[in-house]
């Protein structure tokens, strides 16, 4: 019955698309979507959203940094995100004594904002279906032959929309390579911080709220775009000015109520929506379960040096951060899946595929064979998932000193190793930046814990030799007298003297260096065992997946279907909307600044509630930024399909306002982006009006409302 019951679903919910799920290409609205966002309330046009011939919403929102949204919000290049986005940039910024992380920051005048080197936003120019340029002269080529040829192709578009390096182009699949788009991005350089809340409001509720709805967070921060003085991208100068967008958002002081028409425009980075019953067997059962225990043990570390020293807190906040949100993360992801049944569901779902092409022997022949393909790889590709993993959370991303000996163990792949002079400054540099952020007593900690684990759980196939002799032969305090510390790596002075100096004979001793011997066994292992057959494996079962999307897609024909997300620019849209996360309970759409009080503890750092809040609360000073019965309004859900990149994105209402900034999801929705549940998965935006609140009543800083179009 149950498995019935799910076929039955799922065809229901194939037939009758709910577009709530879903992130679109912005270029093809007027295709698909736009009627139905129209019905949903939505009052503007396609060209409205996106159009390569006149401003519109795109040329307002921007890929921040590497891995976030954000949009803009004057005429001046003031920008808007996540707080959770510019936190390496704070936390650069911060130190004992100016600790912005705390106390938040707020630049009085434009001199005062701060540059930080490396921080870029993309702008988009356009985007445009490549796919026969792409594929153009591979008919007949095979494997090899055929990627070559590809690869070509796609070099030949990205030069040539490159214009000369004015614009930075991308070419990259949708569909697993059933269709190719060219992006072509305006990179500006010079990104300066405005402001930031203290944390106490922008990461407040911190790792424990974080994934959870209700939620009481002010996640935003304050950055503006500048350029040169014809308003082209520049490098960090004194001399630039502040940028001026073709368009900026109008700010909504009305408010959201329940079922209004939402979208969020931004960048989500990766979905995998169209996995088969192996893949998520191999995530759920595996992967995310194995993964979560290793960084169990570094946060429980991490976390008992922080509250035990304030220097260590700044600098392991990010880190700690970063560590902590996808351990969380995938800990609600199985959750997710197990209470969707998802096995059956993919399973039902295959039955169903099955079904369609053996209706036909050419639709057989085509795609016949892809589920024991499938079955094969996926057995084949379990124990080196689990070895990558391992190296992976351990040993590259694991403890700090190895990233710092990885940068240093790099050098000799270089071909210039004759001229490693070359490279002093840049090494001074990262050696700097690396022990700023560097406490010796914690990592030794992490070293110890995490190499007992590898040793432990991992098959010695994928360990070398002599690892697993030195890891035998000594005890905890032992290994770290041999290696850890009779190393030159955790010696600041001792470090910059040889980044400062570095030439041959320097590179070469620090190749019989105790950790570069001890990471570089790891590595070469790594290398020869693990991680060529792991990508080999990848590659194998993407050509199998290219052919089972095709074949949904043929499955599917006249139906709506969006492709992952690939980190560039979509459109999804839902409504504000509450939910039942479990029987009994309903969860309301909104989130107010009463519930921030009755979370108020000062005991607690991620719950300290600023004095300053609890003066404007005490006498409910809440300016123009109310909502109804006087409530100043803090967070709002709604039923639009994110993931992780949309942080920042604008939320946008039916007239093309800004009401929020998306900032998350809700536990019971985080397997999204495996399977969605229009039933449980809802994103967590920040109601523009609190942002606006905070810059105004909390931090004093009226001036930059100035330069917004707020809209009452
Ligand atoms: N979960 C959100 C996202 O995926 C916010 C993460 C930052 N906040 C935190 N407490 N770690 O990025
Ligand atoms: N916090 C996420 C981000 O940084 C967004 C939440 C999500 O994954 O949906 O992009």
């Amino acid at each position: 019955m149950k498995r019935f019951l799910i076929v039955f679903l799922l065809l229901l919910s194939f037939v009758v698309t709910d577009a709530r799920e879903g992130m679109w290409i912005p270029a093809l609205l007027d295709k698909y979507n736009i009627e139905e966002m129209q019905q949903m309330g939505f009052k503007l046009s396609a060209d409205d959203v996106y159009s390569i011939n006149h401003n519109s919403m795109k040329d307002a929102v921007v890929l921040f940094g590497s891995g976030c949204t954000g949009e803009l919000v004057s005429h001046d290049g003031l920008l808007l995100t996540n707080h959770h986005c510019g936190y390496s940039s704070i936390q650069s910024h911060s130190s004992v004594e100016h600790d912005y992380l705390t106390d938040g920051f707020w630049a009085a005048s434009r001199e005062q904002e701060l540059s930080n080197p490396g921080l870029k936003v993309r702008f988009l120019d356009r985007m445009n279906d490549v796919t026969d340029s792409v594929l153009a002269g591979t008919e007949g080529l095979k494997n090899e032959a055929f990627e070559g040829k590809i690869k070509d192709n796609i070099k030949t578009i990205e030069e040539a929309a490159s214009f000369n390096g004015k614009y930075e182009a991308v070419v990259k699949p949708l569909f697993y390579g059933n269709q190719y788009f060219v992006y072509v991005y305006k990179v500006f350089k010079d990104i300066r911080l405005v402001g930031a809340p203290p944390s106490s409001i922008g990461k407040f509720g911190g790792d424990t709220d974080n994934w959870m709805w209700p939620r009481h967070t002010g996640d935003f921060s304050v950055f503006r775009v500048y350029a040169d003085k014809n308003n082209e991208p520049a490098e960090y100068s004194p001399d630039n000015v502040p940028y001026h967008p073709k368009s900026f958002f109008p700010i909504s002081l009305k408010g959201i109520s329940p079922d209004d028409f939402i979208m969020v425009f931004g960048f989500p980075g990766k979905t995998e929506e169209y996995l088969p019953s192996e893949a998520v067997d191999l995530v759920m059962n595996q992967r995310d379960p194995e993964r979560v225990g290793i960084r169990t043990q570094k946060l429980e570390i991490l976390a008992r040096h922080m509250a035990s020293d304030p220097k260590v807190r700044i600098q392991y906040a990010s880190k700690y951060a970063g560590t902590s949100n996808s351990w969380k993360r995938w800990q609600g992801e199985v959750r997710g899946l197990k209470q969707m049944d998802a096995l059956s569901g993919k399973q039902s779902f295959e039955d169903l595929f099955r079904q369609w092409y053996e209706k036909d022997d050419s639709l057989t022949s085509l795609y016949g064979n892809i589920f024991p393909q499938f079955k094969k790889l996926y057995a084949d590709l379990a124990p080196y998932s689990r070895a990558y993993d391992y190296y992976n959370e351990i040993v590259f991303r694991g403890t700090d000193i190895f990233s710092l000996v990885n940068t240093f163990s790099f050098l000799a792949d270089k071909e210039n190793e004759k001229q490693l002079e070359k490279l002093r400054d840049d090494l001074t540099k990262r050696v700097r930046e690396f022990f700023k952020d560097y406490d010796r007593s914690t990592d030794e900690e992490v070293f110890v814990r995490l190499m007992r684990l590898i040793q432990a759980n991992l098959d010695p196939l994928f360990l070398p030799f002599d690892f697993q002799k030195i890891m035998r032969s000594y005890d905890d305090e032992g290994l770290l007298n041999k290696i850890y510390r009779k190393s030159v790596f955790s010696d600041e002075g001792k470090m910059e003297n040889i980044a400062k100096g570095m030439d041959e004979k320097e590179f070469r001793k620090l190749q019989h260096d105790p950790l570069m011997v001890f990471y570089n066994d790891l590595l070469g292992h790594y290398q020869r065992n693990i991680g060529g057959i792991y990508f080999d494996l990848q590659e194998e079962i993407g050509e199998v997946q290219k052919d089972y999307m095709a074949g949904i897609m043929s499955m599917r024909k006249g139906e709506l279907i969006y492709p992952d997300a690939n980190l560039t620019l979509r459109v999804a849209y839902g409504k504000v909307g509450g939910y039942k996360p479990a029987d009994g309970i309903i969860y309301r759409y909104q989130t107010t600044i009463s519930g921030i009080m009755g979370k108020d503890n000062p005991e607690i750092y991620d719950y300290h509630v600023p004095e300053k809040l609890h003066e404007l609360y005490n006498k409910k000073d809440y300016g123009i930024y109310t909502g109804r019965q006087d409530e100043l309004p803090v967070a709002f859900i709604a039923s639009v399909h994110t993931t992780g990149g949309n942080s920042g994105s604008p939320a946008i209402n039916a007239s093309g306002e800004l009401v929020g900034i998306n900032f998350d999801r809700c536990w019971e929705g985080t397997m999204s982006d495996i399977m969605f549940d229009p039933d449980h998965c809802r994103n967590i935006m920040v109601d523009i009006r609190y942002v606006l609140f905070v810059i105004d009543k909390f931090a004093g800083a009226g001036y930059l409302l100035n330069e917004m179009n707020l809209i009452d």
